[in-house]
């Protein structure tokens, strides 16, 4: 089997997601990704996502083709880098939840929603790269409704 290999920008500039947003698929959504199997595990986890979902960190927008149509009423998603949106902007259109989802800049330390407004929070792959991952989980905590459910 040849050797996985890693674009030569990804680990130098894991900070800044702006700077490698167009070759970050081939990290989290390439064949290292399917290597560890990532694909089953989104998969398991995004099939559980139903109601008015957010999304925390949703950088290029690898999780959209895993949701179920049928379960999602509602899909907010929000990420610091912009570079990182716009790709998970054209990944959007090619799904069936362009009419219902609403893409944002913002940080998950300080999420722009409301108290209790969403069934479920999901967050993939991105804890462990916010500056404040307590806090960010005390936000993602906070607009989920009780009863809702935190997919991580
Ligand atoms: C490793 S990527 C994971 C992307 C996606 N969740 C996935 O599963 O492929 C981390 C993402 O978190 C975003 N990010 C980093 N710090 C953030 C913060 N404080 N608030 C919101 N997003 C942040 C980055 O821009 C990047 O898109």
């Amino acid at each position: 089997m040849d050797p996985v290999r890693f674009p030569a920008t990804t680990v130098a500039s894991v900070t800044d997601y702006d700077a490698y947003a167009d070759k970050y698929d081939e990290l989290d959504g390439g064949r290292t990704a399917d290597v560890f199997g990532f694909p089953d595990l989104r998969r398991g986890l995004l099939q559980q996502a139903s109601g008015a979902v957010l999304e925390v960190g949703i950088g290029t927008g690898l999780n959209l083709p895993y949701y179920n149509p049928r379960n999602i009423s509602k899909l907010a998603a929000i990420d610091k880098s912009r570079g990182m949106l716009q790709q998970a902007s054209k990944r959007l259109q090619e799904t069936q939840f362009a009419a219902i989802a609403e893409l944002q800049e913002g940080l998950a330390e300080s999420l722009p929603f409301a108290t209790d407004s969403f069934d479920t929070t999901v967050d993939t792959f991105s804890l462990c790269v916010y500056a404040n991952p307590l806090r960010a989980l005390q936000e993602m905590a906070r607009v989920t409704r009780p009863g809702g459910q935190c997919d991580l």
